[in-house]
């Protein structure tokens, strides 16, 4: 498994949770209830898994390897793809903040994290097919498989000293109770470096 793949796969897994939000935010506009704890569930997982294991392999381990600022496959480049990073977490903490105003009993806050769910899932899932499209096939083309080998070797340093020994396996038992709740394909057993 090269590392470009363990990344693709964790795209995966992330797709399916941005599946549980659009559904859990479809159905808080139907029934104007918000099911709080698929909410909360969601925020951990983007921030845990796609923010913190995620992105975090990317930022400090794939873009400096392949030095991405101007590469012809644009508009993948380095300086976007961190942007839209950032744009992600601002997305995550608007919704943690009108989470907990509309479990203060704040109901206007529901609107306002439905709206921010739709964004979200727009702005993440194009970002993702961005890389799937266009970053990953250039690092496969460009990194040898010498570097490929270190690159997956940095990813699980990495996420075994900074993420610590199960987070992996916790973050997708979280993301298949959503998809059981949400009645979306669970997450089949993707390989990731996470935790091991
Ligand atoms: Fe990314
Ligand atoms: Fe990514």
């Amino acid at each position: 498994m090269r590392a470009t793949d363990i990344l693709k796969e964790e795209h995966q897994v992330i797709l399916r949770v941005l599946h549980c939000l659009a559904a859990a935010a479809k159905d808080a506009e139907r029934t104007k209830k918000l099911d709080t704890d698929s909410i909360r569930k969601s925020l951990e997982f983007f921030r845990g898994f796609a923010d913190a294991c995620h992105h975090g392999k990317e930022e400090a381990q794939l873009f400096p390897v392949l030095g991405i600022n101007n590469v012809s496959c644009t508009p993948a480049t380095r300086h976007i793809l961190l942007a839209e990073h950032e744009e992600g977490r601002g997305y995550v903490r608007a919704m943690a903040e009108n989470l907990e105003k509309y479990e203060m009993g704040d109901t206007t806050a529901l609107p306002r994290i439905t709206t921010l769910a739709t964004r979200y899932i727009e702005h993440l899932t194009q970002h993702i097919h961005k890389e799937d499209e266009c970053l990953f096939p250039m690092a496969d083309s460009r990194l040898s498989a010498a570097e490929q080998e270190d690159l997956l070797k940095a990813f699980e340093k990495v996420e075994r000293e900074e993420m610590g020994a199960g987070t992996h396996e916790r973050y997708l038992a979280i993301a298949n109770d959503l998809c059981k709740r949400w009645n979306v394909e669970p997450v089949a057993s993707a390989h990731s470096c996470c935790g091991h």
